[in-house]
Order: C-alpha cells, then structure tokens, then sequence
C-alpha cells in the first residue's frame, strides 16, 4: 500500500483479527497481505516496560506497522500532523494499521503488557523520524 505523507489519521484503522474460541480457548491468527495490507518483514516486541514509561516517539517515511496488545494494554496516540487520535489496545485479537508519515506515541502500559508489533520494512534508522518538528516538517513538504 502506497500511502503519501501528510496522509490523514483516517488511514489509520482497528483490524479485528479472526478468533476461534473452544472450550481450549481462543486461537487468532494473521496473514500478510490478508488480515493486513503488506508483506511482513519484521517483527518485534515491547515487554517489561516500566509503569509510566513511554514507547515510539516517532514516524516512518515508508514504513507500514500493526500494533497489538498481546497481552495486557496501553494507548496509542497517532499524529498526522494536523490531529491526534488515542487508540486503547487491550485484546489480542485486535491491531492497529499505522500507515506511513503517523507520529506515534506508547503510553500508559499495564503491568505485564506485550505490544507486538508486525512491519513492512527490516529496521533501517533513515527510515525514521525522530524530532517531532522535522517529522512537521516532512509532512507539510511532502517528504521533500
Ligand atoms: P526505539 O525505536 O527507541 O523503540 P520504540 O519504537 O519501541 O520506542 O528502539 C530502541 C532501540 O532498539 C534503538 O537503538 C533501535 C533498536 N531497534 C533495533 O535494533 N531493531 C528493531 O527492530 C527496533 C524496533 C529497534
């Protein structure tokens, strides 16, 4: 998915994951270019994170990402640059679509809380954007 900078927080959605639930439990799963809009390249996780502590604080320039709560919860705060919007994650079977060219916050993580995260690219820092004035910059630019 080819998503220009500066792009709205519209783009960015809940996906519910399908559940298969039996007396065993419940049992949900993912696959790339179904369930979610890209090819998954990586995939990386947040855990032991102190109470108050404070994740993400970033953007991507091309980078696709699913956000899930595995366990436990916490809030997403997306920023296009214009508007900010709060998601509460807290069931693994839902993930949050973050598009490229979103500001990203985590905060407020429960004790024992897993945030899994599926993305399209392998890490690459010139990827990032790290400064919230630049990452304004590079919106209203365009990626200029
Ligand atoms: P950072 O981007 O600060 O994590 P978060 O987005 O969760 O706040 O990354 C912390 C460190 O880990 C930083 O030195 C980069 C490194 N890192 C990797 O080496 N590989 C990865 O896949 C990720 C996400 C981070």
């Amino acid at each position: 998915m080819l998503v220009k900078p500066g792009s709205s927080l519209d783009i960015c959605h809940i996906v519910n994951f399908p559940k298969v639930t039996d007396y065993r439990g419940n049992l949900s799963f993912i696959e790339e270019n179904r369930q979610i809009p890209f090819q998954v390249k990586r995939v990386y996780y947040l855990y032991d994170v102190p109470s108050g502590a404070s994740r993400g604080g970033h953007a991507h320039k091309e980078l696709e990402q699913v956000v899930i709560a595995l366990s436990g919860s916490f809030d997403v705060i997306l920023d296009d640059g214009a508007n900010r919007r709060t998601f509460f994650l807290n069931r693994p079977h839902y993930g949050l679509y973050i598009p490229p060219g979103i500001w990203r916050e985590l905060e407020n993580f429960s004790s024992n809380s897993v945030a899994l995260s599926l993305v399209s690219q392998i890490y690459d820092e010139s990827d990032y954007l790290r400064d919230y004035d630049e990452f304004k910059r590079w919106v209203t630019n365009e990626g200029e």
